[in-house]
């Protein structure tokens, strides 16, 4: 039996079942987010903005670094190519984001290109994403969608996830070029919250993840990168702690104010 995707305005692949287990355990595998078409389609456009460099999109290392051993990375690429602002501002993917958290309304905060080189390629370590973050709110609810555009699986990137490791709350940010090991911040008596699972994925599929929720990616051993975009979303009305980032600097917002304006479109609401 094929399960029921929910009915609404925009069309998802989302059922019940992946909203259940979303809020159950923090992160949700889809299948098929993307068809064939699309997925030639954004393999171009991704290809073409992680190439050229416009003055708007941000990288975050150079060949040979550190970081870009973990990540090569570039923020903000739908605001340098047009193609790519089409896809990371779908109403397909932020309705479906809107359907797992259950906000009422669906914002962008930023995308990235998030390809992991082959090569001298390090594992992404186990990390929360909401500690880096310019946000008030402890539990922001927000939460990324990454979509792969390759196969993957543990030789060349996957990722993994801890289940309802989201419940633990907002703890260190990790150091992702010299990680410190985030479960020894778990106290005695969570232990269920450390048993990992591995996500491998098609291409076109993506996962889900709270921006609390322990995650992890593979070292890519094979000869080819492994490209993903990742398209981070918050519910409408988190406030702006005021702290450093490269998204919110610039943005003239002031220190408690909701994130809002062109540059954090309202993209799914509910009704
Ligand atoms: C990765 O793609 O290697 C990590 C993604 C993430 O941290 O969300
Ligand atoms: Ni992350």
């Amino acid at each position: 039996m094929i399960p029921m995707t929910i009915q609404t305005r925009v069309q998802t692949p989302i059922t019940q079942e992946h909203i259940d287990f979303y809020r159950e355990n923090g992160f949700v595998q889809v299948d098929n987010m993307i068809a064939p078409d699309e997925l030639a389609e954004l393999r171009e456009f991704l290809e073409e903005a992680m190439q050229n460099d416009g003055d708007r999109s941000v990288s975050t290392d150079k060949k040979g670094g550190l970081y870009y051993r973990v990540l090569n990375q570039k923020v903000s690429v739908w605001r340098d190519h047009a193609g790519m602002g089409r896809y990371t501002t779908h109403p397909r993917f932020a309705e479906a984001a809107r359907l797992l958290t259950g906000a009422s309304g669906i914002r962008l905060f930023h995308d990235h290109g998030l390809w992991k080189m082959p090569g001298d390629s390090k594992a992404t370590p186990w990390h929360q994403d909401t500690p880096y973050w310019p946000v008030n709110e402890a539990n922001p609810g927000m939460m990324s969608l990454w979509l792969t555009l390759d196969d993957v699986d543990e030789r060349n990137g996957c990722m993994a996830f801890v289940p309802k490791s989201n419940q633990l709350g907002k703890l260190k940010g990790i150091d992702l070029t010299d990680p410190q090991n985030i479960f020894d911040y778990i106290e005695g008596g969570q232990a269920d919250a450390q048993k990992p699972v591995v996500v491998p994925l098609k291409a076109g599929s993506c996962t889900f993840h709270d921006g609390l929720t322990f995650h992890y990616a593979h070292a890519n051993s094979t000869d080819k990168p492994r490209r993903v975009l990742a398209i981070i979303f918050m519910p409408d009305g988190v406030t702006y702690s005021g702290d450093p980032h490269v998204i919110t600097d610039g943005t003239g917002l002031e220190k408690g104010q909701p994130i809002a304006g062109p540059r954090f479109p309202l993209l799914a609401r509910k009704g």
